[in-house]
């Protein structure tokens, strides 16, 4: 099948380095990144448009760009991986609902449009009997999305407590292992491709709010806006409070919590003890959720980062293959 990748930051050349070689059922047909584009019918070398990047800082010809590959329409899937705007979702949210109207899938890994208009994006997707693939927007490569919708269908959700955020987790880590400070843990996670394009998201809870505005509406059978949302983020979180906790045998870290019976979602720093299963390193990403038939289930796996990310979108990609592409 043709893809097309529209967003060419960390996640965007992830997912290209995966296209590179011929171990898969996909064909690059164009590639924008902010200031450029590159199309072609006939198929793109991926580990060119890598290297072009690398080398000029742009992915293709200035002056093309995401109208030039809709109106050409050289594809069967849209992979949409620019940077998140939590505040509408625009540009990408008008992207993904022009594409879909044209009756082709897409991929996503921005969490702006399905935390803004899920509702509306899937009844479109559904009208036009296409898919719209999102697993990538929460927890990076941990199937959870997948893993909560078919893995534990036909159970009901009593509550769900993750560690949702790889930049704010990887922040806690290094400032508890390591004693840095705040601002230089935040400058290896953005050095590191972790962060956000405005890591304002991560550190201030944004990020994990919009995930979990994501399971509650796509999973949860909720009906809540990022506004409804309870905040606070790590950006007041001390080395001193990291060790005072250490020496009381726990630790931070940033949980995202819902509990739908309640209607509660909120996001805060908690003080958890060490040998709790939410406490995970680095950019790993934990979701707890307890089922009335299954009981408690835990997901755990790279929750940031250009190829964990780029494994979910492949899932996606491997799923409407298998629904939709066989002999196309
Ligand atoms: N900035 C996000 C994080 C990327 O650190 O988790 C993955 O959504």
């Amino acid at each position: 099948m043709r893809v097309a990748i529209i967003g060419f930051g960390a996640v965007g050349r992830g997912v290209a380095q995966v296209l590179v070689g011929s171990d898969h059922d996909f064909t690059l047909t164009a590639v924008a990144d902010s200031r450029s584009a590159c199309i072609d019918p006939d198929g793109l070398n991926p580990a060119e448009v890598l290297r072009r990047k690398e080398t000029t800082g742009l992915c293709g010809t200035e002056g093309l760009g995401i109208p030039d590959i809709l109106s050409m329409g050289e594809f069967d899937i849209l992979i949409e991986v620019s940077p998140t705007n939590a505040n509408g979702g625009e540009p990408a949210l008008s992207t993904i609902r022009s594409v879909l109207g044209m009756g082709k899938h897409v991929v996503t890994s921005n969490k702006g449009p399905i935390a803004c208009a899920f509702t509306e994006l899937k009844a479109l997707a559904d009208q036009k009997g296409v898919i719209l693939g999102y697993e990538a927007t929460v927890a990076g490569a941990v199937p959870v999305m997948n893993g909560l919708r078919h893995g534990l269908a036909g159970n009901r959700i009593r509550s769900l407590h993750g560690i949702l955020n790889g930049t704010c987790n990887y922040i806690l880590t290094r400032m508890r292992d390591e004693g840095l400070t705040y601002h230089q843990a935040l400058q290896e996670a953005r050095d590191l491709g972790y962060a956000e394009a405005d890591p304002t998201y991560d550190v201030k809870g944004i990020d994990t709010a919009i995930k979990l505005v994501i399971m509650a509406n796509s999973l949860l059978g909720m009906n809540i806006a990022l506004s409804d949302v309870e905040i606070t983020g790590i950006d007041q979180i001390t080395v001193e409070a990291l060790n005072l906790a250490e020496s009381e045998g726990s630790t931070i870290r940033l949980i995202g919590e819902i509990i739908p019976e309640k209607n509660l979602v909120r996001v805060s720093p908690r003080v958890i003890s060490l040998d709790h299963p939410l406490v995970v390193d680095g950019t790993l990403n934990a979701i707890s959720v307890c089922c009335d038939l299954a009981g408690p289930v835990t997901f755990i796996g790279r929750g940031a980062g250009s190829l964990p990310t780029a494994s979910a979108i492949l899932a996606d990609l491997n799923s409407i293959r298998d629904c939709h592409g066989r002999g196309t």
